[in-house]
């Protein structure tokens, strides 16, 4: 039996008030409700007041979890923000977090593996809790996809939205935690899913911005074969690392991309439907956000008990795929 060294003790999350149904998308594109809905299941997607940044949404989400884990803010020793939609490119969007909620003490840094960044997080957050290093770490993931959004453009347009979750770890009780996460990479497949613009490959001209290489470029059928393909991967994986058969798994929370790549990973891993979460048809895809959104609002809806074990699992641009098994 697994030894865990890090557990979950509190949940968070956040999403801005403004709504952009699939009707208002068909009066800025050509495309349609019935087409979104068939082949991404997304019904609608939160959009970030302009006047707010990914910080202020993260802040939110991580200002709920540390309540929820009957913390204070001055109790955080390390905040790690999964993003690929920061504030700026320096400083990170975790100091941002960290001044905002007024986590004095902490470290703070930025994680980069798009949809898997939360993933990727709270392996970090296992890791240095299991140092000893640090006792109580905030991992967020947290985004504004709509700023790096091409609205001329259906293929993805229709995809995205913002939000943000966060999840407080700690040192493990030894009854729960994380009994096991499993992070991998493929550089060589980046140019399916990337943002060109704004580095120090493309930095902003007038002509990057006429060719609108600030915003998401995907080649979408491509990125669907792959996601099906790694998300399987990170699965069995992390469930081999945790030494949990698939039958004994009582939740999935897949990265909330389309239901269509849900449906085939939960295919493949032999799972019935009533054991997956879906919050795609609200949020649409919100990149590294979409884990901890999903994990918070599963627990609140209760629906992940004690002693529940759930599997988590993401793919992302990079390409980055990832998996956790905590048990509750
Ligand atoms: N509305 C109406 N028609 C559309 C739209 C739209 N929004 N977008 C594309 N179409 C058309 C295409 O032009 C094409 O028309 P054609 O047959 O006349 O050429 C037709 O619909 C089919 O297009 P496909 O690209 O083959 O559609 P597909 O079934 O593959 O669905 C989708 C497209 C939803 C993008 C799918 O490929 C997908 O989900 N891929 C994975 C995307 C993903 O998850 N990306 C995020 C990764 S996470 C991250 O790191 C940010």
């Amino acid at each position: 039996m697994i030894q865990p060294a890090s557990m979950i003790i509190g949940t968070g999350s956040c999403a801005p008030d403004k709504v952009l149904t699939n009707s208002d998308l068909e009066k800025m594109v050509d495309t349609s409700d019935e087409w979104i809905k068939e082949r991404t299941g997304i019904e609608r997607r939160h959009i970030l007041e302009t006047e707010k940044t990914n910080s202020d949404l993260g802040a939110c989400a991580a200002e709920r979890a540390i309540e929820d884990a009957g913390l204070k803010a001055k109790d955080i020793d390390c905040i790690l923000v999964a993003t690929i939609t920061p504030d700026s490119f320096f400083p990170s969007t975790a100091c941002g977090v960290q001044a905002k909620i007024g986590a004095k003490d902490a470290a703070a840094m930025d994680v980069s593996a798009a949809c898997s960044g939360f993933l990727y997080g709270m392996t970090l957050a296992d890791a240095l809790i299991r140092s000893g290093q640090y006792r109580n770490v905030l991992v967020i993931g947290s985004e504004v996809l709509s700023r790096f959004t091409d609205w001329e453009d259906r293929t993805t347009c229709v995809l995205f939205g913002d939000g943000a979750g966060a999840a407080v770890m700690t040192e493990s009780d030894g009854t729960r935690g994380l009994l096991s996460s499993f992070i991998k990479s493929d550089g060589r497949l980046g140019r399916l899913l990337y943002l060109p613009g704004g580095g120090s490959t493309h930095p902003a001209t007038h002509e990057t911005v006429d060719q609108h290489l600030h915003t998401i470029r995907m080649e979408g059928r491509e990125v669907f074969k792959h996601a099906v393909r790694t998300m399987v991967d990170a699965a069995v994986h992390g469930l081999e690392k945790g030494e949990v058969h698939s039958d004994d798994i009582d939740l999935l929370i897949t990265h909330q991309a389309n239901m269509r790549i849900i449906d085939a990973v939960r295919e493949r891993l032999k799972l019935p439907e009533e054991k997956v979460f879906i919050n795609l048809q609200e949020f649409g895809n919100t990149s590294a956000a979409s884990i901890p959104l999903a994990l918070d609002q599963a627990r609140r809806e209760g629906r992940i008990r004690p002693g529940d074990k759930v599997l988590l699992v993401a793919f992302g641009g990079g390409f980055t795929w990832a998996s956790g098994v905590v048990q509750f």
